[in-house]
């Protein structure tokens, strides 16, 4: 299968397409990698395996070392993200002070594994590891406000301001 058949397999349009093509060719080096892929976790909400394999074609960058890139750093996804990002913070901080149990709860409350998101697309959930706010552990990120010093019976509370 060609790649662009492979894009077009996750249902982008025509117009995604030739916008995507336009943001690899503008950082059509190795050296803007991470530039590059920054712009398509924007445009998009996210880089799909296929999407790496087109960078791959039209660059000449390796497919691994792309791949490398995307699962390195956790501002990119292979999957879409949903409409609000849950982080559980599982530094020692928020471990301790039961950061674990509060993930435990959100996993059993949305029905989702960490790294996945809700079949409704109402939330992604990711793991972090230390928000630089100890104080206030444990501690819980949604869509960037900070929650602090959180209880498990918050947690139903918290998740309904989302919808
Ligand atoms: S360990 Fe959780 S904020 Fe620092």
């Amino acid at each position: 299968m060609e790649a662009s058949e492979k894009v077009k397999s996750y249902a982008f349009s025509e117009e995604q397409v030739n916008k995507l093509d336009e943001i690899i060719e503008k950082h059509h080096c190795q050296a803007k990698l991470i530039p590059m892929l920054e712009e398509i976790q924007q445009f998009l909400g996210f880089v799909p395996v296929e999407v790496q394999e087109r960078i791959a074609q039209k660059t000449g960058i390796s497919e691994n070392d792309i791949y490398g890139v995307v699962s390195f750093y956790s501002y990119f996804t292979m999957e879409p993200r949903a409409r609000h990002r849950i982080q559980v913070c599982l530094g020692t901080a928020c471990y301790v002070k039961g950061g674990k149990e509060i993930a435990d709860k959100i996993e059993s409350t949305l029905q989702i594994k960490l790294g996945e998101s809700t079949p409704d697309g109402r939330f992604t959930y990711e793991e972090a590891r230390c928000f630089g706010t100890c104080g206030l552990a444990p501690v819980l990120v949604v869509d960037g406000t900070v929650y602090g010093k959180v209880k498990l019976e918050d947690v139903d509370e918290i998740l309904s301001r989302y919808e």
